[in-house]
């Protein structure tokens, strides 16, 4: 093992190795007390809780912050008048680098409030579910805070979702407003986010206005009753909107996530406990210092962007740079450039963005200063030691020290992490758990595994940043969540411990791919397949890819006399419509038919075998209902390979 001590130069840490042990047992033995303390420090409440934590995580009745009354806009916003005025809230950059603006806090409020008075006019009340459907642009920003702010559920849909998509989250969100621009632009092409809003709602009766901001400025169609330009709803109202005060087990946010079943899940994250989560987990993980600038690369319409790009960084009155471009346009230096322009102390980014740049090689940083980095971080998938060890000594020139975060959507924050000062890093590995966290690898009996071999990664007791449900569907929460591995949360994900106690993510146990950074449901992509009226059964696996992580495989099964011309082709066509862009076939292998046990179940292990060429590990294949079928499919992948 090779040691690195992971401290930065002007060491501004305050926790050592025998510190942070010592507050780990504090906060995983007396949680209540724990918490109670972050909650203070972090954010400022109306009212008080009345009890830290109540109910059961075994039953899935704990709640946070009982009774507490706070708003999450005030906390971002609001209080950070007195003291950061003229602070810079957001830098924002466009698609084009020449394309960009500063927004102080005292503007952000401005603003916040102006767009909460939008969207009361509107009709939108607490409780009330808004459709976010934006690039990243600051009025993406502007509007989850506004909702916040008056007590309204923002759901953001992530801009490369197709209407299909779009369409499925708003009915079951049954939302009455939606918020997008007339199109969006990445390496210099736009797409139609307004058109594409346009035929979702066709199927949304509930869906009454359409909020659209003028951000490439293209002709778009126009819905007279139905369609307000953002700019000219701004103009009408005026800049002074109280805060709803809410109940710190109000939700604050669904956000959809692919699951193992074919339709997404709507997760609901609580205002009190997530942004406790966050503000804290922020501060901590990442070291922020008043007056350092942040930089996390995810879109706003994922969890990283929502914990991390926003309400974490403005909780704690940093400066945050949202980019609305890619690393990879105008040229492959554009993030370090960007690092070099806005003087970026702490940057956060994807594994997946950084092995692209390390494809193109190390010219493309090395020509940029970056003196200003103090801290790398990195999320999504598991970083292999190859890649951590580039990000270290040529993007962080060996001085910054680098935190591998695990979490997910559901988690609400970082649940396992290095501690900058504390922790001697391990490339690839995420390190230790942090404060609060106890996680546990678990066998296929349901034991606990005390060795280092591999099993399902599971935690033990309830953290403030854990979703409460998902959106109308309880019974798919416990059972997804808690039923696995009876009275403790499943994260679907297998992992070890070494010796060093030390966690080392292994990826997914269950039927989701992460395919650059993106979370796919297998049962997703093999439901738009089916949608082609060739198909008549498909099962979807991941494979290995060097650049994106894992590409997407399909086995098909198609319906007699069937022309295979251009079948690819027409299959990534289908998805595109129902999923939307992020989700496209590496490879397809149409067979004859599905290795199925008598029982009729697909077995899975053994197409991701062959889909990765590991014809030689096949292992037991006796329960099959035909035998057989695996030779016709092994004689069709080497067929590809040829
Ligand atoms: C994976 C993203 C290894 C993991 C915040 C998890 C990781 C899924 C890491 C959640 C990491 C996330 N190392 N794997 N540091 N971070 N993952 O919901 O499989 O988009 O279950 O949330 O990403 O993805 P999600």
């Amino acid at each position: 093992m090779r040691k690195k001590t992971n401290t930065p130069p002007s060491s501004d840490v305050h926790l050592n190795l025998k510190q942070y042990k010592k507050i780990y047992k504090q906060s995983i033995t007396d949680p209540n007390r724990f918490w109670g303390e972050q909650a203070k420090k972090f954010i400022s409440w109306f009212t008080p809780w009345k009890k830290v934590s109540s109910g059961d995580f075994r039953k899935q009745t704990k709640q946070w912050f009982v009774d507490g009354k706070l708003n999450a806009c005030y906390n971002c916003v609001d209080r950070h008048l007195e003291t950061h005025k003229d602070k810079p809230a957001i830098i924002w950059e466009g698609d084009d680098p020449n394309k960009s603006l500063t927004i102080t806090y005292g503007e952000l409020h401005e603003k916040v409030c102006r767009f909460a008075n939008v969207l009361k006019k509107q009709g939108v009340e607490k409780g009330d579910r808004v459709c976010i459907y934006l690039p990243m642009i600051p009025e993406t920003a502007i509007a989850m805070l506004a909702c916040a702010r008056i007590g309204a559920i923002h759901s953001v849909v992530f801009g490369g979702f197709s209407s299909e998509s779009l369409k499925t989250r708003l009915l079951d969100l049954g939302c009455k407003i939606v918020i997008t621009a007339d199109e969006s632009v990445r390496r210099g092409l736009y797409i139609p986010l307004k058109k594409n809003a346009d035929t979702a709602i066709q199927d949304c009766p509930k869906v009454k206005k359409v909020i659209v901001v003028k951000h490439t400025g293209n002709p778009v169609e126009w819905h007279k009753k139905r369609d307000i330009w953002y700019h000219d709803a701004m103009k009408e109202v005026d800049a002074v909107c109280p805060v709803k005060i809410m109940d710190a087990n109000d939700t604050l946010f669904v956000l959809y996530t692919s699951g193992s079943t074919a339709k997404p899940k709507g997760i609901v994250h609580t205002t009190g406990g997530y942004l406790v989560y966050v503000a804290m987990t922020f501060k901590t993980i990442f070291n922020y210092q008043d007056g350092d600038i942040y930089w996390c690369t995810a879109d706003l319409g994922w969890i990283t962007g929502h914990s991390y790009l926003l309400y974490g960084p403005l909780a704690n009155g940093a400066t945050t740079l949202m980019f609305e471009g890619v690393p990879s346009y105008p040229t492959y230096s554009r993030y370090w450039e960007m690092i070099d322009k806005y003087h970026v102390n702490i940057f956060y980014t994807a594994p997946t963005a950084i092995r692209t740049l390390r494809h193109e090689g190390d010219t493309w940083v090395t020509k940029t200063n970056r003196s200003s980095l103090k801290l790398l971080g990195t999320v999504g998938e598991p970083i292999s030691p190859d890649v951590w060890e580039w990000y270290y000594r040529v993007v962080g020139k060996s001085k910054c020290p680098i935190v591998d975060t695990w979490w997910q959507t559901e988690t609400g924050g970082v649940l396992i992490t290095p501690l900058v000062g504390v922790t001697p890093a391990k490339p690839g590995s995420a390190a230790w758990p942090f404060y609060g966290i106890v996680p546990e690898i678990i066998d296929e009996n349901g034991k606990i595994i005390k060795d280092t071999r591999p099993g399902k990664l599971v935690i033990k007791h309830s953290w403030p940043g854990m979703l409460e449900t998902i959106w109308h569907n309880r019974i798919r929460f416990i059972k997804g969540y808690f039923e696995e591995v009876p009275g403790k949360y499943f994260t679907g994900d297998n992992a070890y411990r070494d010796k060093d106690g030390y966690f080392w993510i292994l990826g997914r146990e269950d039927d989701v791919i992460k395919v650059s950074g993106h979370r796919i449901g297998t049962g997703e992509v093999e439901s738009a397949l089916l949608t082609v009226h060739k198909i008549s059964e498909a099962a979807v696996v991941a494979i290995p890819n060097e650049i994106k992580g894992h590409g997407i495989f399909a086995y098909v099964v198609t319906k007699p006399n069937t022309d295979l011309t251009d079948l690819k082709k027409t299959l990534n066509k289908a998805i595109q419509k129902e999923i939307g862009k992020i989700a496209v076939l590496e490879e397809v292998l149409h067979v004859k038919e599905l290795p199925k046990t008598r029982s009729g179940k697909i077995m899975r292990r053994l197409l991701r075998k062959i889909a990765a060429n590991e014809f030689e590990e096949l292992g037991d294949t006796s329960t099959l209902a035909d035998p057989s079928v695996i030779d016709d499919i092994i004689y069709q992948r080497k067929k590809i390979n040829d």
